[in-house]
């Protein structure tokens, strides 16, 4: 059967209809909201490149997460950057380090909130590398080691979840056995499995003063011209013992969130990175797009192509959208 016995159009007019036959549906429970932890009091930092974002201090950051608890942001994700950057980046895993006393604050105020911990040594060492370095290369198997402590540090303070950024090969196995060895084995794995290495993250490197000194980081996040080793990154974060899979950025990568979401019974977390707020923000500032319904656009197809979650900057705007009934008008 075809037109003219055959009319989709017949599903699309009525809008009551049309909304009941949506197939893809953004809910608050699946976002996830960044924040960027300081040391000090009283600091908030802003950064152009991210309007809206900012480096907090941590009596700041607590009350911008009982902000968002109440519009109904049940997760967030935690960066810290610290004061003294080093060589090898022992910042990262100081009991009172910024992102420490950050875990432990939001979990004392606010216990039902998730907290996730962006586990990485790029914001630490003052090389703005995600690992050691041996000469001008990242020293994989050195890094492991660090990485372990920076996460068990997170899970001593009381993360949740601890969320591997860096792209070393063998981190989640290292993590998973330092983190049972501490008898954190409840504590989940949320693996940047297929992390490329994007021009998207540029704000983010604002924000968290993490740009690599020399070099750029292709040497070990992944080529963005490559669609079937993501799924060999993936498959090797869930034999080490990762929970839950990441794809980052998610956008220009909606095809990697679709084949992860096939291959694998894991579930997906996607990462709409600060390059692509920023692009949301920036020509919605001068009205060349419309906000909202440009980011409920950006939000469903990320789900539509895969996603279980969604790591997002746009969250708190989203949840007083849905919460005005506006979101998806
Ligand atoms: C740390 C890390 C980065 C992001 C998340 N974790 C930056 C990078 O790899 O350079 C980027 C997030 C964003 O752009 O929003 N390695």
């Amino acid at each position: 059967m075809g037109y003219p016995e055959l009319r989709l159009r017949r599903l699309r007019e009525n809008p009551v209809l049309r909304n009941m036959l949506s197939e893809t549906t953004v809910s608050l429970d699946q976002l996830i909201y960044p924040l960027f932890a300081t040391e000090g009091t009283k600091i908030s930092c802003p950064v152009s490149s991210m309007p809206g974002m900012g480096r907090l201090s941590v009596d700041l950051l607590v009350e911008e997460a009982a902000r968002i608890f109440e519009l109904g942001i049940k997760a967030v994700l935690l960066f810290g950057i610290p004061e003294n950057k080093d060589e090898i980046g022992s910042s990262a895993w100081q009991e009172n380090g910024a992102v420490q006393a950050a875990i432990r604050e939001i979990k004392k105020l606010l216990p039902e909130m998730l907290v996730i911990s962006d586990v990485c040594m790029c914001e630490y060492t003052n090389h703005g590398h995600c690992g050691i370095l041996s000469g001008n290369a990242v020293d994989n198997d050195a890094t492991l080691e660090l990485l372990s402590r920076v996460a068990v540090s997170h899970a001593r303070a009381g993360a949740d979840i601890v969320a591997p950024s860096d792209m070393m090969d063998g981190r989640v196995g290292a993590i998973r056995r330092a983190l049972d060895h501490e008898s954190f084995s409840q504590v989940p794995i949320l693996a940047y499995s297929a992390k490329y290495s994007s021009a998207f993250y540029g704000p983010f490197r604002d924000i968290a003063q993490s740009s690599p000194q020399f070099g750029d980081r292709s040497g070990y996040q992944m080529n963005p011209a490559n669609r079937r080793e993501a799924l060999r990154e993936v498959a090797l974060d869930i034999e080490e013992g990762a929970d839950m899979v990441m794809v980052k950025p998610a956008l220009a990568y909606l095809d990697i969130i679709a084949d992860v979401k096939n291959a694998f019974l894991y579930p997906v977390v996607a990462y709409n990175v600060s390059g692509e707020y920023a692009m949301v923000k920036a020509a919605a500032s001068m009205n060349w797009i419309d906000e909202r319904r440009t980011v409920w656009e950006i939000m469903t197809a990320i789900k539509r192509a895969g996603a279980d979650l969604i790591i997002t900057y746009h969250a708190p705007q989203v949840a007083l959208w849905i919460r005005e009934g506006v979101f998806h008008k």
